[in-house]
């Protein structure tokens, strides 16, 4: 028996102000540091080691020694929470996996992502695999040791070049659509962050990770499915805030991946202020830049208080304090009236590619929803009846909730351009929108996919969320339709 979600009934906590903007806010933990405020103010959990190869990789790929593991996974679980796993293929803290060959990394992938299955929504495939000093080349050390030039062009995309990050996400990949998981692969790294660094110049580590993602994230491969931006900002030339973030957080979205803030702090920068404006305002920025891409889909401080940090001196989290004793800093202050905003005006200028704007619903002149048909994008491959299936969990607070919808094409055909449809048991209202257009008349609601959700192969999900306003009674709708056809709930 799992123990009581200790979720905050209020709505006032980071992650509830999160998940109503469409995205988690999450924490780095260790199982010594599970306090009751890591369930009350986050909606994410990455275990800050203890899914690292150093404490469960065993020998030829095995996976061992998972307790701590475990148990960060079952606290997320119980409150809540979605898990990050972090990380697989890494030149650090690589334990019995360094020096590795790519079979037994092979054989390692599929060992951690079956381990924990879908209870693991993202997971960190490779991690900080680019060089430092904004060299845009890869890391000279293991697991780069792999990698073959075979043509001596200077990169490794061709396909007679080996490629540790390609055959990684490759093999993740195979393992998660060949067992039907829902987790989402990530290549993740630091200094990335800005599309130039201190002084104006490119970012050519981050230019380097673009190229990366925007080569298997598209087809024919489709491994990379989300990009971590560590976002440890401090006064180092590459690692401060630059006004250009919100813009390459847009650039690697509209490759269709969606965009995490993955190990956030910021140095509180006292003695030499480079980095500019004070931590305040800075988590506010850098938060606020994430709220205004639509596929930025979560951000994670690296830790609850400044000095259980792993970088205590610069002071970057959101609490002082330690053993579960914390105090709000004006950071997280700044964090929470940031998140309660909302996302905003998302992508004002949407390419066709990606982008979606989350339509707010209460426009005064509603499409009519009541056409069961209707499909927004390419001409739909109809499913045989009941080929569908859909879940539906809502998070309710006095007047209002959010909910999760997840759609999935359980028949044979491709389908290119959905419309789901329900009708509300009572006066619920639907107020805002992410990773799909909700619209609504009357009781009657139609979720219309985003342009990046649009194609469900078979087997295939799709997921969006929505938040709403209701007084009464917030029954869940008893029928969905998918391009007119009644779903099974599941
Ligand atoms: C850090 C942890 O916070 C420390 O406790 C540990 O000693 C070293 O690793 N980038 C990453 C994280 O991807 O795994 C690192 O975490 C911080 C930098």
């Amino acid at each position: 028996m799992r123990p009581a979600p200790v979720q905050a009934a209020t709505g006032d906590s980071l992650g509830v102000a999160a998940t109503k903007a469409g995205l988690y806010f999450g924490v780095a933990a260790s199982p010594g540091r599970l306090s009751g405020i890591v369930g009350r103010e986050f909606s994410q959990l990455t275990p800050e080691n203890d899914m690292k190869p150093d404490t469960i990789a065993g020998h030829g790929g095995t996976v061992q020694n998972t307790g701590s593991a475990d148990t960060l996974v079952d606290y997320a679980q119980s409150n809540n929470m979605i898990v990050r796993g972090h990380t697989m293929v890494w030149y650090s803290q690589a334990g019995s996996l360094s020096g590795a060959n790519q079979p037994t990394l092979n054989t390692y992938i599929k060992n951690v992502l079956l381990k924990w299955g879908n209870k693991i929504a993202y997971w960190d495939v490779v991690n900080e695999a680019l060089d430092d000093n904004n060299t845009g080349e890869r890391r000279n050390q293991w697991p780069h040791t792999l990698d073959k030039d075979a043509n001596n062009d200077g990169d490794y995309f061709d396909s007679s070049d080996t490629d540790y990050i390609r055959d990684s996400f490759k093999q993740a990949r195979q393992v998660v659509d060949s067992n039907g998981l829902r987790t989402k692969l990530c290549i993740n790294d630091y200094d990335i962050e800005g599309l130039t660094v201190k002084g104006g110049s490119k970012n050519k580590k981050s230019d380097a990770m673009y190229e990366i993602v925007k080569k298997y994230s598209q087809e024919p491969y489709k491994y990379i499915d989300c990009v971590g931006f560590q976002a440890h900002f401090n006064d180092n030339p590459n690692s401060i805030i630059t006004d250009d973030l919100e813009d390459n957080i847009r650039r690697f979205a509209e490759l269709g991946v969606e965009v995490h803030l993955s190990e956030l702090d910021i140095d509180d920068d006292l003695s030499n202020n480079d980095i500019g404006a004070g931590q305040a305002a800075n988590y506010r920025k850098v938060v606020r830049a994430c709220l205004n891409v639509a596929k930025c889909t979560g951000i994670t401080v690296w830790g609850i208080s400044d000095s259980e940090s792993w970088r205590s001196s610069e002071r970057g989290l959101l609490f002082t304090g330690s053993n579960g004793n914390y105090t709000k800093k004006a950071a997280y202050t700044a964090v929470l009236e940031e998140l309660k905003k909302g996302r905003g005006t998302v992508d004002p200028t949407p390419t066709p590619t990606d982008s979606p704007t989350p339509t707010p619903t209460d426009s005064p002149t509603p499409t009519p929803t009541d056409t069961p048909t209707s499909t927004p994008t390419g001409s739909p491959t109809q499913p045989p009846e009941s080929d569908c299936r859909v879940s539906y969990s809502d998070n309710t607070w006095n007047t209002g909730f959010t909910a999760a919808v997840t759609v999935e094409n359980a028949g044979d055909d491709t389908i290119d351009g959905w419309s789901l449809t329900w009708t509300w048991p009572g006066d619920q209202k639907v107020t805002s929108a992410w990773n799909a257009t909700v619209t609504q008349s009357g009781n009657r609601v139609t979720a219309r996919n985003a342009s990046y959700n649009s194609l469900l192969a078979p087997g295939a999900t799709a997921s969006f969320g929505f938040q709403a306003s209701y007084s009464g009674s917030n029954d869940a709708p008893q029928e969905f339709a998918l391009n007119g056809v009644t779903c099974t709930r599941g």
